[in-house]
């Protein structure tokens, strides 16, 4: 037999797999003496020793393994991490063709010290596969399992663990065919079940989840293990489900004979079989030891499919039928020293398997000659081949009723195809494949499928499938049944009667909860994490739900997922926000390795092919199709799927992404794209298309589109059907605002008469940061005092607590307080009899479902700590943002003037459930429209709506919390230990339609404090702009107004460096110890705002500073300057800079800015280096990688007005229908609007430098403002502390 054919060689190790594979006899014979070092080469990652078998030792024996059609050979070296169980052959005789090996497992439980060792070498396997092997979690799960094992003589696999375990034992499988889908198997974790309802409960969600409506997906459930060996839960079935086999009085069967000895168990049991060919038999299900149970499965548990010829109308009159799922269910999963005797499991038919084996065994169906007969072929000679027609045509109905019934079904040919390539897939991944050719041969056409000419080695690997001895020969009945047929088990008629009403009903709902969905969030300023709540309140109503932020997120449970929404938010210019960006690294890294590992299987089988001298196999079918590599684009599985596509780290999880941005922001929503591609990449199955929630108009539309949409393609995809109650689940979306209602909360005076709470232990808890108090020290104006404007240098005393320790780029995040008077407004517009200044709580009315029934008590909503209302609103909630549609609508409610109620609910109509789409658009066009011309925010909308009176308890629940601001340090910690200084722009603007001033809280609040006053903040580290390690390195620093804030703790840093070292100027530049620093800064007017003047010009005279570009945009008499025309004046040293080796650009400010610093950087490289635009942009994405090209973003702080209005110009445009418009947003959402920046800047620059606020050009009087007027709304002295 071929698979004993193969010869062994002498090898150390693995070899490189690529090389051996493709290599001609000649040339392996070669390389193969023995103990060249070549084979002491790399060890592919899940080999090294997989199962915490030991490496090979030096010169262990490698079989060498020929495949006669192409000509190749292959070399195992896998075998030597083989269990010593025993092979079915040893060295006297081959017992390979034997059935059921000797190796059966018995129900004695495992000893204990084999079950810590199984365990160990698992536990090993599962670190070095997650790439965590000897790190601190290996040594503390081991000894967790360890200690456990000790104590209780076993313990508990974590899903992920059981998970992977699950999908290794199927791919250590010798004798399956489909094992290229192995890391396609969704685990059903039914360890928890204790009883056979439970069992059969999940066994049902089982098969509706494979069969899929015939889109069958492979699948397993696993029950709990084997404990004491007297308490196994076993499916008593050899499959879930096979027809019964009657046998007569005259010893004929009517049925299926395979099943006459299951069948009469069943009968014994009080089945009652229908007596006909295709009958369903029952689960035999069998928990805990007890005796076991029947019941009957589901009709929709079990699909069928009737078998029809595609040309021989007469076959579909022999009435043959078969199932769709072919589930084991009689093995034993043994993973880790843990056997799990119940683990059906399912993948899809292989053709042969119904229509040569089932249906034309002469002791199964035995249909051959009856076809042949009917076919009108010779029977009675077997020369002329009848019983080989017959066959075909036979597997050819077979095959044709199954794609007819868009039913997943594979032929022959494409899975002996698709073993191969999963073999060599395995050769190159782990250095061989255990294969048992006697059941890899498909049982027809043996010679024309590639497995036959492939000689394969047979080995037993852990975790593994193994057989078991038929319960019904194993249990020990506690109510035997007699043989008089009468009902035996321990239910009665009726009860059986009840539970076949129970599977009747199913009981979706609770089914369906057991698929698990998992949903990550990634949030810089916490609107993420909110439509993340709201996807995992309407996803628990049918799944069981899960909620977690992307860095608390374990990734190697990712492969593991059934289910994965992702809601994340772009920060930066285009990066993901800080809690996003491991889980952001860890995709990347992995969809490299995939896009790695399929491109090797592209060559590989390429070359392979072509090279091949194989008279069978025809090259072009390989070349012509190669395997597919990622991104793939199809958003949902078709209906009958190939075998022969590659599986991908993630081909088992189903997701969907929701992005959240701003299109005011050139790569808009990037973040959520790239988390949807890299997922694509990494073989996950999309379920919709991104959704796309814009900041600027339309998010919450958007989010409810894509939410219920989703939730509709997920219930779909798992078979949730019909029973779920739509209406709930929208409902369940807009919690909890919609369902908001007075008589749900009290606020009530609190107990005890607290002192106002410590505030920063507050904010810790509310943000879950560690925020502390910092003291603020000093201010000082850095604007002329003609100028209008307000920027400020802040210093902060952090009291030399340890946490605040920062590099130079780090920012520090400050929780600034509300505006008095803005409270004050708002308190006199409250529902509240008690005075605002009492210290209150808060309570939620619930109901509790207690022994006695439902109970309605009030308890604690702890959202916000013991506090009065002035105090929440002064410190803790966000009072200045426009409320949400939503609260607007829950707000509408609290007016008194029907009018009133009408404008608010008009204004909060995008959340009318059911509503028709044109009302939906209609009420967020309004909300839109007012959004841009007013910002109101909420003290104007209480003012603008007289007859609204609002809870105290709708703000203290509803509204969203004041978050905290973040400033680009300015100082140096070497330079000045224990203080933080920021450059602060006081951000003040008039609202469009009311001309009502607004001012920015954070900045000024800092404006407005006095010495010692309390700064509560925290470091935010950013790694990502940090001053290079090499100080020799040379930098480009550009940063226009208050983006030179970060760059002043760089130059003070160098300086302290130089002083440090005390080398003079001269002695830096002879020795080149620290590189140029080139400093490239913007401002409107040379003697208005051209701060920090003076400090640069010392730190240029002491040569700390190179070169100190500054360009003026609205100096009198002179064109308008920007830093990108400065940088483009001196393209030859940026890009020398740039291109030179190691040199380092860092760009801080505005994001409208900074992008077009890189376009204008693009452009010098182009040039100078003179290569494509395209090429440059992907020089500066490398550069970026290198951590060589910096950004560091402060969002849209430059004209303000005029992107958002551009920007809703275009969309509005768009909506009717104008093509020019609808380009210029694509393009500008692309982030090429860019390059048009030049529209805006060559406006004129007569006009006044200062005359404008944010671009706006007016004054508090709205006319424009003489230099020599005093500055209008500057309330305060300029001083300095
Ligand atoms: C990483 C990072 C670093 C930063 N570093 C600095 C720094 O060093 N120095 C600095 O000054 N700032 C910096 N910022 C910006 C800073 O965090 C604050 O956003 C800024 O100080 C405004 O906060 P505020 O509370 O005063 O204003 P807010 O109350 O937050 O009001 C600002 C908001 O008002 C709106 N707005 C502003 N102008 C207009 C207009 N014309 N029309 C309509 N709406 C308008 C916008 O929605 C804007 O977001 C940084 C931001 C980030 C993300
Ligand atoms: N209200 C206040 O008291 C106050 C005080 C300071 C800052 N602010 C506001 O805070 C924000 C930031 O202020 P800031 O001091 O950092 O900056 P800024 O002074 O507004 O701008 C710095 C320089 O950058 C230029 N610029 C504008 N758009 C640019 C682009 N796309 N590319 C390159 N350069 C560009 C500006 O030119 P032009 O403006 O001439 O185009 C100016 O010369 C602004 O919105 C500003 O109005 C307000
Ligand atoms: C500093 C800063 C940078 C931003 N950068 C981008 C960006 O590059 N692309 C984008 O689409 N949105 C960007 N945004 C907008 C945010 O994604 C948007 O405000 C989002 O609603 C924030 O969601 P979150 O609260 O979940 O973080 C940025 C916002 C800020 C404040």
């Amino acid at each position: 037999m071929m698979s004993v054919a193969s010869t062994e060689s002498e090898c150390n190790g693995f070899g490189d797999h690529d090389d051996v594979f493709t290599g001609k006899d000649t040339e392996l014979a070669g390389e193969y003496r023995d103990t060249s070092s070549e084979y002491r080469a790399s060890t592919p990652p899940e080999t090294g020793r997989v199962g915490g078998y030991s490496a090979s030792p030096l010169r262990q024996k490698c079989v060498k393994l020929h495949n006669f059609a192409s000509g190749t050979q292959s070399v195992d070296a896998l075998h030597h991490n083989a269990t010593t169980c025993e092979a079915p052959c040893s060295d006297r005789r081959c017992r390979g063709s034997i059935l059921a090996p000797s190796n059966r497992t018995g129900s004695l439980p495992r000893p204990t010290t084999e079950v810590l060792k199984q365990a160990t070498e698992f536990i090993e396997q599962y670190y070095v596969h997650i790439n965590r092997a000897n790190t601190d979690a290996h040594a503390t799960r081991l000894a967790e399992v360890t200690a456990c094992i000790e104590t209780t003589g076993t313990y508990r696999l974590t899903e992920a663990e059981l998970s992977y375990g699950a999908k290794l034992a199927w791919r250590n499988a010798p004798r399956c065919i489909g094992r290229i889908q192995w890391s396609k198997l969704q685990l059903f974790d039914a360890r928890n079940v204790r009883n056979t309802r439970g069992m059969l409960e999940a066994v049902c969600k089982h098969l509706l989840y494979a069969t899929n409506k015939g889109n069958i997906r492979s699948a397993i459930t696993v029950f709990p293990p084997r404990t004491d060996g007297q308490h196994d839960y076993r499916v008593w079935n050899t499959t879930l489900i096979k027809y019964a086999g009657y046998e007569q009085e005259d010893g004929t069967i009517i049925g299926d004979p395979a099943s006459v000895e299951f069948t009469k168990i069943c009968l014994k049991l009080g089945w009652r079989g229908p007596g006909g060919r295709f009958d369903i038999l029952p689960l035999i299900l069998q928990a805990n030891g007890e005796d076991p149970e029947w019941f009957d499965i589901p009709e929709e548990c079990a699909m069928e499919v009737k078998l029809s010829h595609p040309e021989f109308d007469w076959f579909a009159e022999f009435g043959l039928r078969w199932y769709a799922v072919p589930a084991v269910s009689n093995m034993m999963l043994d993973v880790g020293g843990l056997e799990f005797t119940a683990c059906p499991f399912n993948g899809w038919y292989m053709s042969t398997e119904i229509g040569a084996r089932n249906l034309c065994d002469t002791y199964r169906y035995n249909l051959m000659e009856t076809t042949a007969t009917k076919m009108g072929l010779d029977t009675t000679s077997n020369m002329t081949l009848w019983k080989d027609k017959a066959l075909v045509e036979t597997n050819l109905a077979v095959l044709h009723s199954f794609q007819k019934a868009q039913v997943t079904i594979t032929d022959h040919h494409s899975a002996s195809e698709s073993f191969i390539t999963h073999m060599r897939n395995e050769q190159a991944t782990r250095g061989g494949c255990p294969a048992d050719w006697v059941w890899i041969v498909p049982p027809m056409s043996g010679s024309v499928c590639p497995v036959f000419h492939q000689e394969m080695l047979y080995y037993s690997l852990k975790p593994s499938y193994e057989y078991q001895e038929p319960a019904w020969k194993t249990h020990l009945w506690r109510n035997r049944p007699v043989d008089s047929g009468q009902v035996t088990s321990k239910k009665t008629f009726k009860e059986v009667a009840e539970a076949v009403r129970f599977v009747a009903r199913l009981m979706i709902r609770a089914l369906s909860k057991r698929f698990k969905a998992t949903i990550l969030y990634a949030t810089e300023t916490g609107r993420s994490k909110n439509y993340a709540e709201r996807i995992h309140r309407m996803f628990s109503t049918a799944f069981n739900a899960k909620l977690l932020c992307m860095d608390e997120y374990d990734v190697a449970n990712l492969e593991h997922e059934a289910l994965l929404l992702v809601v994340a938010s772009t920060f930066g210019n285009g990066d993901p926000p800080d809690n996003g960006l491991s889980f952001a690294r860890y995709i990347m890294e992995k969809a490299k390795e995939e896009q790695r590992k399929m491109d090797s299987i592209v060559r590989r089988n390429s070359e392979i092919d072509c090279e091949s001298t194989s008279e069978h196999l025809s090259c072009e079918k390989f070349c012509d199709q190669p395997v597919r590599i990622a991104p793939r684009k199809i958003l949902r599985m078709n209906s009958v799927t190939s075998m022969d596509e590659p599986t991908y780290m993630l081909s088992n999880v189903r997701y969907a992404v929701f992005g959240l941005g701003s299109s005011a922001y050139p790569n808009f929503c990037a973040f959520g794209h790239a988390v949807d591609e890299l997922l694509e990449t990494l073989g996950a199955e999309r379920l919709l298309e991104i959704g796309e929630g814009d900041e600027l108009g339309g998010q919450e539309i958007a989010f409810k589109k894509w939410a219920q949409e989703t939730f509709k393609v997920a219930c779909e995809n798992f078979c949730i059907g019909s029973d779920v109650n739509i209406d709930n689940v929208t409902a369940s979306i807009s919690m909890p605002d919609a369902a908001w209602s007075a008589e749900k909360y009290r606020v009530i005076a609190a107990d005890y008469q607290a002192n106002p709470p410590d505030l920063c232990r507050t904010l810790s808890r509310l943000h879950g940061k560690a925020v502390l108090p910092c003291r603020f020290k000093s201010r000082t104006d850095l604007l002329n005092s003609l100028s209008r404007r307000s920027t400020i240098l802040v210093k902060l005393d952090t009291q030399d607590q340890e946490e605040f320790a920062y590099e130079p780029g780090d920012h520090v995040a400050i929780y600034p307080a509300n505006d008095k008077d803005l409270v004050d407004r708002i308190l006199r517009r409250i529902a509240h009899e008690k005075s605002p200044d009492v210290v209150v709580k808060v309570d939620r009315h619930e109901a509790k479902i207690t022994e006695l029934g439902t109970v309605r008590t009030w308890v604690p909503h702890d959202r916000l700590p013991h506090c009065s209302i002035r105090y929440a609103l002064l410190h803790l909630l966000d009072i200045t943002s426009t409320p949400s549609p939503m609260f607007l609508k829950t707000l509408s409610m609290h007016a008194r003037s029907p009018l009133e109620q009408k404008q608010l609910s008009t204004l909060g109509e995008l959340l009318e459930e059911h509503s028709e789409q044109r009302t939906t658009d209609k009420g967020s066009a309004v909300y839109d429209e007012w959004l841009y011309s007013s910002f109101p925010n909420l003290a104007e909308i209480l003012e603008a709506f007289p007859t609204l009176r609002v809870p105290a308890s709708l703000l203290l629940t509803l509204l969203p919390l004041l978050r905290p601001r973040y400033y680009s340090i300015s100082s140096s910690p070497q330079m000045h230990p224990g203080d933080v200084h920021i450059t602060v722009a006081v951000v003040q603007y008039k609202s469009k339609a009311s001309g009502a001033i607004h001012r920015g809280v954070c900045s000024t609040w800092l404006d407005a404090l006095s010495a010692d006053d309390i700064v509560p903040a925290f470091i935010r580290k950013a790694p990502s702009f940090h001053m290079p390690k090499d100080q020799s390195a040379p930098m480009v620093l550009v940063g226009p107004g208050t983006g030179i804030a970060p760059f002043r703790s760089f130059w003070q840093q160098r300086q302290y460096d130089r002083y440090q070292e005390a080398i003079d100027q001269s002695d830096a530049d002879k020795d080149g110890r620290f590189g140029d620093v080139t400093l490239v800064f913007g401002c409107r007017h040379s003697k208005l705002d051209n701060i920090y003047k003076e400090e640069k010009m010392t730190a240029k005279e002491e040569g700390v500073l190179t070169d100190v570009w500054t360009a003026y945009s609205r100096e009198v008499h002179l064109p308008k300057t920007y830093v990108q025309d400065l940088l483009r004046k001196n393209s030859q040293k940026v890009y020398e800079t740039v291109c030179g080796g190691k040199g380092h650009v860092y760009v801080c400010g505005d994001v409208t800015m900074a992008a077009g610093v890189r376009v204008t950087i693009e452009t010098i490289i182009a040039k100078h280096g003179e290569m494509s635009e395209e090429k440059a942009k992907k020089l500066i994405e490398r550069l970026k990688d290198e951590n060589r090209y910096h950004e560091d973003i402060f969002g849209i702080t430059l004209r303000t007005a005029e992107a958002t209005e551009k920007l809703r110009e275009l969309k509005q445009r768009t909506e009717k229908n104008d093509k020019t418009a609808a380009e210029e947003l694509a393009s500008l959402r692309m982030g090429y609007f860019l390059r048009r920046e030049t529209v805006i800047r060559h406006r004129t620059v007569s006009e006044n430098p200062e005359t404008s606020v944010n671009g706006s050009n007016l004054n508090n009087n709205g006319r424009e403002r003489k230099l020599s007027d005093p500055p209008p709304y500057r309330s305060r002295p300029l001083h300095t502390y």
